[in-house]
């Protein structure tokens, strides 16, 4: 049985991640910062006999990385989901609709992009460092980082959100050079797109639910050959211009 390692595995995506590969017979390490409240994950694990391993993780914890290393240092996992993301800049609400973010860069709150980078770009980056060991075990081994169609620089050219946009921008960079080093490690690493999905991050108006999220990207996930080790993908398997 293979094994997935899914972070913010507790609701949204993650949480659906760690159910479509449950389904599909993988063992799927979930990770989540606070499993005492996750409940709609603790339901899932419980119907998923064994299936489900929870583990506290919150990503830019260097001590939670370092807990998960050691009691895992053994284990093999074939596929690592760098779903963990955040973006403090309260799409979906109002606000946003209206454009009432302060495009001016003079203006913007540069702790919170400080913030953002830290969790949506060092974070994963580093985390996937540090599970190299174990993911140079599996014969096939694959990290896919939730980048988003907004990272794009080719299809992006709108003003706002510069911290969330940024960050995703540079988490495919770090796709681009991380991966020639995973790559030489027999490693594969691919940027995907959910698309816009209802989810807390989407917002009520987004187009299709997470399922339809993650049951598109399990498709391009599995399909995905180590000869594509670098590219960008959408949930509907279309290529993303950089
Ligand atoms: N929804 C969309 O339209 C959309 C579009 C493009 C890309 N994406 C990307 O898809 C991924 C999942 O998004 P989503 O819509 O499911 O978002 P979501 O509903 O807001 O969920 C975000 C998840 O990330 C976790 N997280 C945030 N900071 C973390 C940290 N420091 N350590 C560990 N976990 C952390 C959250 O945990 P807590 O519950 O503890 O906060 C939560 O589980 C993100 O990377 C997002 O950028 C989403």
């Amino acid at each position: 049985m293979p094994t997935v390692f899914i972070t913010g595995a507790n609701r949204g995506i993650g949480l659906e991640f760690a159910k479509i590969y449950a389904e599909n017979n993988w063992k799927v390490i979930a990770c989540c910062r606070a499993p005492l409240e996750a409940t709609d994950l603790s339901q899932l694990a419980s119907k998923f006999d064994k299936k489900i391993i929870i583990f506290k993780m919150d990503i830019c914890e260097q001590a939670d990385i370092n807990k998960f290393c050691d009691e895992y240092q053994n284990e093999t996992i074939d596929l690592l989901i760098n779903n963990a993301g955040a973006q403090f800049e309260n799409y979906g609400s109002a606000a946003y609709e209206n454009m009432g973010e302060d495009p001016n860069p003079a203006n913007y709150d540069y702790d919170m992009w400080a913030e953002t980078m830290n969790v949506n770009l060092f974070a994963p980056t580093k985390l996937t460092g540090h599970l190299v060991p174990m993911l140079q075990r599996s014969k096939n081994a694959k990290v896919v980082m939730m980048s988003s169609g907004i990272a794009s620089l080719g299809n992006t050219w709108q003003a706002g959100r510069y911290a969330y946009k940024t960050s995703k921008a540079a988490l495919n960079m770090s796709v681009r050079c991380v991966g020639e080093w995973l790559q030489a490690q027999n490693i594969s690493i691919f940027a995907v797109s959910p698309g816009w999905t209802r989810t807390d991050m989407g917002g009520p108006n987004a187009p299709h639910d997470s399922r339809t999220a993650t049951e598109g990207l399990y498709r391009v996930i599995s399909k995905a050959e180590f000869k594509d080790t670098g590219s960008f993908y959408n949930f509907d398997g279309a290529k993303i211009p950089w």
